[in-house]
């Protein structure tokens, strides 16, 4: 496996040298079951021939508070041990100071679909999320990517910004991997206290159970938004706070007012300090 740390500058014609296609697994560290899946996903797509590429960066400009900044976790050692081990072929570790200019002055911004859900809790997030990642895109030109569905927003703007603005990827979706109790695999659950790790399960949970209200052919956001509020807040533990619970058309990212499309209801809580997202996709009504 080729390690790239500080040679931004060289990392462009590396990637040209290459066998194509070249998938590329954005990643900020600290990696999981959910990374590797993607890492497989990769494989799958460009073949025994093909180069497999992951970015293992802590991108500092979509934290927008510096505490969560700080306490990322970033097991570097033992990810690239990981990547090795997975059959990575490249991986881009930049260090920050070779990534970003000190005085670096140009950000990507959406000013549509980033608005709700994270964008709204979040200023300044999804600008640092489509930076990095165009960056990224120029830097190593990868001939697709690869996003977990787990993060729906940031996947659905990063699509946007391709389509917008003509870039050169294709970028693959792939299915949110959870634990067999049905946490969502994130770099952030390995903070969880016992107590509240134990409790998590209550998120995907509570979504599913308000989606079950479609096969009733309920139409009304509100009904569903009550029905996963109540079972998020019953008997939850100490420390446990809902951020936002959202129900949206699933493509526009915007409210909706009855439900005849497919729709995401999502949220992010909190258990302590430590924020979790997930959703479900609402088909049927
Ligand atoms: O999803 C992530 O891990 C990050 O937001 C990404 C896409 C690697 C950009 O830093």
């Amino acid at each position: 496996m080729i390690k790239v740390t500080s040679e931004v500058q060289t990392i462009t014609q590396m990637t040209r040298d290459l066998p194509s296609p070249l998938a590329l697994v954005p990643t900020m560290g600290a990696l999981h079951e959910g990374h590797l899946a993607l890492i497989r996903r990769a494989r799958q797509l460009v073949g025994p021939d093909g180069t497999v590429a992951i970015s293992i960066f802590v991108n500092p400009i979509q934290f927008d508070r510096a505490s969560d900044l700080t306490n990322y976790p970033r097991p570097l050692k033992s990810d690239l041990a990981l990547c090795e081990r997975a059959g990575v072929d490249l991986a881009f570790t930049p260090q920050k100071d070779f990534f970003y200019h000190s005085d670096h002055s140009v950000i990507v911004t959406e000013s549509l679909l980033s608005k709700g859900l994270c964008g709204s809790i979040r200023p300044g997030h999804f600008d640092g999320v489509l930076t990095v990642v165009i960056k990224l895109f120029n830097l190593l030109q990868p001939t697709l990517a690869i996003f977990g569905e787990k993060d729906f927003q940031q996947i659905n703007l990063i699509r946007r910004m391709v389509r917008d603005l003509n870039i050169p990827v294709e970028i693959v979706g792939h299915p949110t991997i959870r634990e067999p109790d049905g946490l969502a695999l994130s770099s952030r659950n390995i903070r969880l206290t016992q107590e509240h790790r134990e409790d998590a399960p209550r998120i995907q949970r509570s979504l599913s159970a308000a989606s079950d209200l479609a096969v009733t052919g309920e139409q009304d956001p509100a009904a569903y938004l009550r029905s996963a509020k109540k079972h998020l807040l019953a008997n939850a533990p100490d420390g446990f706070s809902i951020e936002y619970l959202e129900l949206i058309d699933a493509e526009s990212m915007q409210a909706v007012s009855l439900l005849t499309k497919p729709a995401l209801l999502a949220t992010a809580c909190y258990y302590g300090g430590i924020r979790l997202i997930d959703h479900v996709v609402i088909q049927d009504h």
